[in-house]
C-alpha cells in the first residue's frame, strides 16, 4: 500500500474547486477535445466516466451518446460528485453514483464505452481495478485511459534542485506516479486487446494563470508545503521564481499525457 493521502482525502471541497478551474483553462479543454476524438463516442452508447471528478468528461460524454445514450459518472469524492451533478444538470441522459472504481455500481458487459482521464493512477490496486472495468464493458467495447508520467516535466527554473524537489515531492500525491510505463501490459493482462498509446502534450511558453502549469502550482504548492523539508516559504520562493521567469520571457513548462485505447476482447 502506498503512503499516498486518499482521493477522497485530498479532493475535499477546495482542491475540487482549484482542480476544476485548472481543468477549465484552454491547455486542458483542447486536451479533453483530443482524447474524445480518440474515444469516439457515438450517439445511443452506453458510456462509463470513470472517476468523473466535476463533470466536464462526462458532460462531453452526453452531449456525444446523445438522448437515446446513457452516461454513468462515478467518483469516490462528494464534492466532485456535487460539481459533477450541477454541471450535468439539464442532460437527462446523465446519472451519478458515488462508488470506488474497484466495485463500479454497474451490471456486466453494461457499457459501450468508458472513459478515465487521470484516475487510475491514483488507485492502490491498480489490476483489480482494471478487471472491474473489464466486466462492466461488452466485448468488442472501447476504454481510453489517460494518465501522466510526471517525470516527463520539463519545468525551467532558476533553482533546478529546489525544482526537483518540488516534483519529487509531488510524486507522493498518488500511489503510482509513473503508471503510463505499465499500463499496456496491464490492460491486456486484464482482458483488453489492440492497445494503442498515444501522446497528447501540455506545453505553456508564458507565465499566465490561465494556463495548466501555473494553475497546478497552487494543487502541487499546498501538497509540497512541509512535505520532505519543503517549507511554505520554499514554495513561495518557487512560485515567485516562475513569476520572474515569465517577466523575463523565459518560462518553459511541458508534460506529457499518455492516452490508452483499448478494445474489450
Ligand atoms: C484528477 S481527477 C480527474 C477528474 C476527471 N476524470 C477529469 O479528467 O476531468 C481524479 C478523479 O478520480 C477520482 N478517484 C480517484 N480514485 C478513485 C477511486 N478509487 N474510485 C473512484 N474515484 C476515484 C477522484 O475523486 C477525482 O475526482
Amino acid at each position: 500500500m502506498s503512503t499516498a493521502p486518499s482521493a477522497e482525502e485530498q479532493f475535499d471541497e477546495k482542491a475540487s474547486q482549484q482542480l476544476e478551474a485548472v481543468y477549465l483553462t484552454p491547455d486542458v479543454i483542447e486536451q479533453r477535445e483530443r482524447v474524445m476524438a480518440l474515444l469516439a463516442p457515438r450517439a445511443g452508447e452506453h458510456a462509463l466516466d470513470i472517476g468523473c471528478g466535476p463533470g466536464l468528461t462526462t458532460a462531453g460524454l452526453a452531449h456525444a451518446v446523445g438522448s437515446s445514450g446513457s452516461v454513468l459518472g462515478i467518483d469516490i469524492a462528494q464534492p466532485m460528485l456535487a460539481m459533477a451533478a450541477r454541471r450535468c444538470a439539464s442532460l437527462p441522459q446523465v446519472r451519478f453514483d458515488r462508488c470506488d472504481v474497484n466495485a463500479l455500481s454497474a451490471a456486466d458487459e453494461r457499457f459501450d464505452v468508458a472513459l478515465a482521464s487521470q484516475v487510475y493512477e491514483y488507485v492502490d490496486d491498480i489490476d483489480a481495478a482494471l478487471t472491474e472495468l473489464a466486466r462492466v464493458i461488452r466485448p468488442g467495447g472501447r476504454a481510453v485511459l489517460v494518465d501522466t508520467d510526471w517525470e516527463s516535466a520539463v519545468w525551467a527554473s532558476s533553482d533546478e534542485t529546489r525544482m526537483r524537489r518540488v516534483l519529487e515531492t509531488w510524486n507522493e500525491h498518488i500511489p503510482h506516479p509513473q503508471l503510463p510505463r505499465t499500463l499496456k501490459r496491464r490492460l491486456e493482462a486484464a482482458g483488453f486487446r489492440h492497445v494503442q498509446v498515444a501522446v497528447v502534450p501540455l506545453l505553456n511558453l508564458v507565465y499566465d494563470p490561465a494556463t495548466y502549469s501555473v494553475g497546478m502550482m497552487t494543487l502541487i504548492g499546498n501538497f509540497a508545503a512541509g512535505r520532505n523539508g519543503l517549507s511554505a516559504a520554499d514554495i513561495a520562493a518557487w512560485r515567485e521564481d516562475a513569476r520572474h521567469m515569465g517577466d523575463r520571457g523565459e518560462y518553459f513548462f511541458s508534460l506529457n499525457r499518455y492516452v490508452f485505447t483499448a478494445e474489450r476482447a
